[in-house]
């Protein structure tokens, strides 16, 4: 071993190149925990059982997204109400004009009835204008939209919605039936994705409230399913 050598190993190594500002920015932000989602909720659902006092709604979702929020809605406002589904796919991947194609359409006449349809999120508001537009055809007697989520920003049609949970920044949003890329809907919190790309490669950056599903991480367990204990009594 020479003198040169030796003396290379005593100067620590430079810290890896980055950029400062990409290094202090964090790739994701918790908007609302758990409880401040399901006291909004709570709210909203209070306010739905007294506006619509003595008549019986028909609560729309539009799947996928909207599911969880329609689920702890209707059991917040614990009043007479149907419920019943939508799924709708783009004809125009650009997302230029909200056209959309009827998947599967609803199975209840919405005709003389009261609607309320039930959303996860309003960005440009071109699919929920077309959608509006598609109901209203078959001649409800009223037409109301409960948002979760209203990114105001991103407006590009004005579309009226009765009831908000929380407006939110021009931002990527995930949880609570949000999905990125399919995944991360079961998380009872929302949160903001910042940096997509990053989130992609490390998905446990989304573990800022605690990792989904009561503190298991499934992700990436693969076709791979863990044994399922039996709970039924041995015969004695
Ligand atoms: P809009 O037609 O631009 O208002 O888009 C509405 C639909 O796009 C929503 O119902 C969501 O399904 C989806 N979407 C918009 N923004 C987000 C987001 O930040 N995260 C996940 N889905 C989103
Ligand atoms: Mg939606």
């Amino acid at each position: 071993m020479t003198a040169a050598g030796d003396q290379r190993r005593l100067v620590p190594a430079p810290p890896p190149l980055q950029d400062p500002e990409a290094a202090a920015a964090p790739a994701v932000r918790l908007l609302f925990d758990r409880a401040t989602v399901q006291a909004r909720v709570a709210e909203l659902g209070a306010e739905l059982r007294a506006d619509y006092a003595g008549v019986e709604p028909i609560l729309v979702s539009v799947l996928r997204g909207g599911v969880m929020f329609l689920a702890d809605l209707v059991r917040a406002a614990a009043m007479p109400c149907l419920v019943d589904f939508m799924a709708i796919s783009r004809f125009d991947a650009s997302e230029a004009t909200g056209v959309v194609r009827i998947v599967k359409d609803l199975d209840l006449d919405l005709s003389g009835a009261h609607v309320l349809v039930v959303e996860d999120v309003v960005d440009t508001g071109l699919t929920l204008t077309y959608l509006l537009r598609v109901l209203a055809t078959r001649r409800p007697a009223s037409l109301r939209v409960c948002a979760l989520l209203d990114k105001r920003a991103r407006r590009i049609v004005d579309v009226p919605l009765s009831y908000v949970g929380f407006e939110v920044p021009d931002v990527f949003v995930v949880g609570y039936g949000l999905d990125l890329d399919e995944r991360e809907r079961g998380r009872g919190e929302i949160l903001a994705v910042d940096d997509l790309a990053a989130v992609r490669r490390d998905p446990t950056l989304l573990d800022l409230a605690g990792p989904p599903h009561g503190g298991a991480d499934l992700r990436g367990t693969g076709p791979a399913v863990p044994a399922v204990p039996s709970q039924r009594a041995e015969p004695s």
